[in-house]
Formats: C-alpha cells, sequence, structure tokens
C-alpha cells in the first residue's frame, strides 16, 4: 500500500463531521411531488413538514425545480426544533378555482422557519374576473401567511397573481422578508402585495411590488414596523388601514418607511381611517426619502374611508393619529393636490410634521390641503404647508 496509514480513517472522520453537520434534506419530490404539476403535491409537502418538524435538529425542505400544482397546505407548529428552511427553486402553482378563502400555503405557531427563493403563483385571474363582473364572489385565498409566529424569514421570493393578498403577516413577532418580488396586474381586486397586522418588530427590505391594491397595507396591531427600499407601482401604495372598523381596536405604533420610489400608483404614503367610533390610533411614523413619480395622492391622511354599502359616510372616525414626520419627499403629483390631511373633527391629527418636501404638478408647484390636521413644517415645503 503506497498510501500512507491514517489518510483514510482521517478522510472517514472528516465526511462525518461534514454530515453530521450538515442539515437534514427532506426533498419534495421524493415525497411524491410531480415537478411536472400534474398532481396535487400538496400531500408530499405535508409529509416534508410533519418530518421537518419532528426533527430535533435543523431541517432543510428542498422544492427542486419545476412546477409544483399545490391544492393548499397548513403548516403547523410549534415543532421540535428551530429552524425549518424551505429552499425553493421551483414554482409553487395554486388551483384556479376559488370556492372558499382558505389561505393557500400556511404556517401557524412556528419559529425560525426561512423561505428562500422560489415563486409562488396564486393564480388569481378567474377570482378576478368574478370580482370585475360584479359577481358575487369569495373575497379569495391569501397566497402566503405566516400567523401566531416568531423568527421568520422571506428572502429572495417571487409572489404572482394572488386571488386576494400576496403575502400577510399576522399576530407574528421578528419576521424580515428581504429581496422579494411581488406582481399582479393593476386590474386585479385585493391583491395586497405585503398586509402587516398584530405584528411587531417586522422588517421589510428590499421589495419590488406592482399590484392592483396596495403594495404594502398595515392594519391595526402593527408596532415596530421598518420599510426600506420599496420599489411600488402600480398600485395603490404604502397604507397605513384602514384602521378604526372596530370599536375596540390595537393601534398602529412606531413605523418607518424609508428610501421608497412610487411609480403611477394611486397613493404614495397614505393612512386611512374608517368613519365610525373606534378606539384605535397611529402614533410615531416617518415617512422618509420618497420618490414620487406621477403618483395621484402622493402624501394623503382620510379619515372618512366609507365605500359602499356601509353605514360610515356621516360618521367622524375616533381614530386618534399623532406624531406622523414627512422628510424629504420629492417628485411628481398626477394631480392638482399633492398634500392632503383631511382628519377628522372628533379627533384632528396633531404632531404632523413636514420637512424638505417638493412636490409638483406639471412641472408648477402642487396644491396642499388640510383639514383639522396641526403640526409644523420646517426646510422646503413645496407645496406650502397648511397645517
Ligand atoms: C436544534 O438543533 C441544533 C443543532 O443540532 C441544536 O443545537 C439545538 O439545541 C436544537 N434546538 C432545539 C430547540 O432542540
Ligand atoms: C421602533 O422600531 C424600530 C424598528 O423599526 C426599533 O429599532 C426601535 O427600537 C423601535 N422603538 C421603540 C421605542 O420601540
Ligand atoms: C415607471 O413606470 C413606467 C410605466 O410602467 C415605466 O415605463 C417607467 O420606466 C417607470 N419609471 C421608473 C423610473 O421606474
Amino acid at each position: 500500500m503506497a498510501r500512507p496509514n491514517g489518510v483514510l480513517p482521517l478522510l472517514l472522520v472528516f465526511a462525518f463531521c461534514l454530515s453530521s453537520s450538515a442539515d437534514t434534506v427532506y426533498d419534495v419530490v421524493s415525497l411524491g411531488a410531480s415537478p411536472l404539476g400534474q398532481t396535487d403535491s400538496a400531500e408530499a409537502v405535508r409529509k416534508a413538514w410533519t418530518a421537518a418538524c419532528d426533527s430535533s435538529t435543523p431541517t432543510i425542505i428542498r422544492v427542486p425545480t419545476g412546477r409544483f400544482f399545490i391544492s393548499s397546505v397548513e403548516m403547523q407548529g410549534p415543532c421540535k426544533n428551530v429552524s425549518v428552511t424551505f429552499q425553493i427553486e421551483g414554482t409553487l402553482v395554486a388551483p384556479t378555482t376559488y370556492a372558499d378563502n382558505d389561505d393557500w400555503i400556511k404556517f401557524d405557531h412556528v419559529d425560525g422557519v426561512s423561505l428562500m427563493g422560489g415563486t409562488i403563483d396564486g393564480q388569481g385571474e378567474a377570482l378576478w374576473d368574478c370580482k370585475s363582473k360584479g359577481l358575487s364572489c369569495p373575497l379569495g385565498s391569501r397566497s402566503l401567511v405566516f400567523l401566531n409566529s416568531r423568527n421568520v424569514i422571506i428572502s429572495g421570493l417571487t409572489s404572482v397573481n394572488s386571488k386576494f393578498f400576496h403575502i400577510a403577516i399576522d399576530a407574528s413577532e421578528s419576521v424580515l422578508v428581504q429581496n422579494v418580488k411581488i406582481s399582479a396586474p393593476v386590474y386585479s381586486h385585493n391583491t395586497d402585495g405585503i398586509h402587516v397586522q398584530g405584528s411587531r418588530d417586522v422588517k421589510i427590505i428590499k421589495a419590488q411590488i406592482g399590484t392592483g391594491d396596495d403594495c404594502i397595507s398595515i392594519g391595526p396591531g402593527t408596532s415596530n414596523l421598518w420599510v426600506e427600499q420599496v420599489s411600488c407601482g402600480p398600485g395603490h401604495g404604502i397604507s397605513i388601514g384602514s384602521l378604526g372598523n372596530d370599536l375596540q381596536e390595537e393601534g398602529v405604533q412606531n413605523v418607518t418607511v424609508t428610501m421608497t420610489v412610487f411609480n403611477g400608483t394611486q397613493n404614495g404614503l397614505r393612512i386611512k381611517t374608517w368613519g365610525g367610533a373606534s378606539d384605535g390610533f397611529v402614533k410615531g411614523v416617518v415617512f422618509e426619502h420618497a420618490t414620487m413619480l406621477n403618483v395621484e395622492n402622493p402624501i394623503i391622511i382620510t379619515q372618512s374611508y366609507c365605500p359602499n354599502r356601509r353605514r360610515c359616510s356621516d360618521q367622524n372616525s375616533g381614530v386618534k393619529i399623532t406624531e406622523v414626520t414627512y422628510n424629504d419627499i420629492k417628485g411628481s403629483s398626477a394631480t392638482p393636490v399633492a398634500v392632503q390631511f383631511r382628519c377628522s373633527p372628533s379627533s384632528p391629527c396633531s404632531g404632523i410634521g413636514l420637512e424638505n418636501i417638493k412636490l409638483t404638478y406639471e412641472n408648477f408647484p402642487a396644491n396642499a390641503y388640510c383639514q383639522n390636521a396641526y403640526g409644523s413644517a420646517s426646510g422646503f415645503v413645496i407645496p406650502p404647508s397648511c397645517l
């Protein structure tokens, strides 16, 4: 034997160390998923989840390239270990049918789940078509939902054509959403990009979102939300609200939205509340470093939101809005009024701050409109502040 003694055992020890430190991988194809999208792969994903969730060491659930038809799947925790990574290379495809509003891909009570890469396709076309005909149709399934969860990462995911919201973070904490791309056509209904509610310490960093509804919507009970480097359009903008739908409602607190670009959207930075009594509130919001390109309502607060068939049109909103600052917001408005604060007569907006604003309409300074709104302006403010 030319090989010196001792190398083989050393190699074996090395290989053992490698494999014992590597996470266990569950490949959905080896568990029966069909990468040609011919059969329902939900059961294979469920099997992978059950195994991963039951593992006492970190695991990876791998979805290789291909199109995987998934009827719907709910992944329930708590799990044994705190690390389950979905490594998605392929596309998960939803049914085109829309009989109910059940969430499509849902995680509940999980801790330490990461979703890396991949595409999810909600196939919402038929439902939007139903809605646009004014027929009675269900609201639709949300595509990806994290409920009652913590330490979640969603990174590099592409979500297209959801039936209802694309991504929802609900009753969760410590969630990072980064490098996601979300798209649905401008005519699609209720296809909000990312919806956050009842959650704290959520960060959304680097997202490209274009949908038929809000790019990001922020519901009651959201605190410590950080939104950075989001481009939005088409869509209805980044919206805190609708709030004040309930008499007793958790507030929205400590939200920062920074370095955003809005292109051709209905709204830019919006806060909206329903008409009607409510103990909800908005407190401590910073909107900064935003570029508006031909946006209908670049800066807007409306406290009398009351779409069809509701008895709220004649009621004042009880939601109190305080400490909202707008700093370094520039660009073009698609309508003459670029800044509007339409606050509630019974609970006026206070502590609104405007600093370094330059919004034009057809190359001239746009207008501002204030109703029950109080605060201060500093630096250059165009249109001139009406606070
Ligand atoms: C999860 O697995 C890692 C690696 O084996 C281990 O260090 C950790 O203690 C486990 N956590 C739990 C909660 O079991
Ligand atoms: C506000 O939220 C940010 C994260 O967006 C966090 O770092 C900061 O500590 C929060 N402030 C308070 C007072 O909780
Ligand atoms: C804005 O949107 C229009 C229409 O989609 C597109 O042609 C244009 O390149 C976009 N501009 C920027 C700066 O993204």
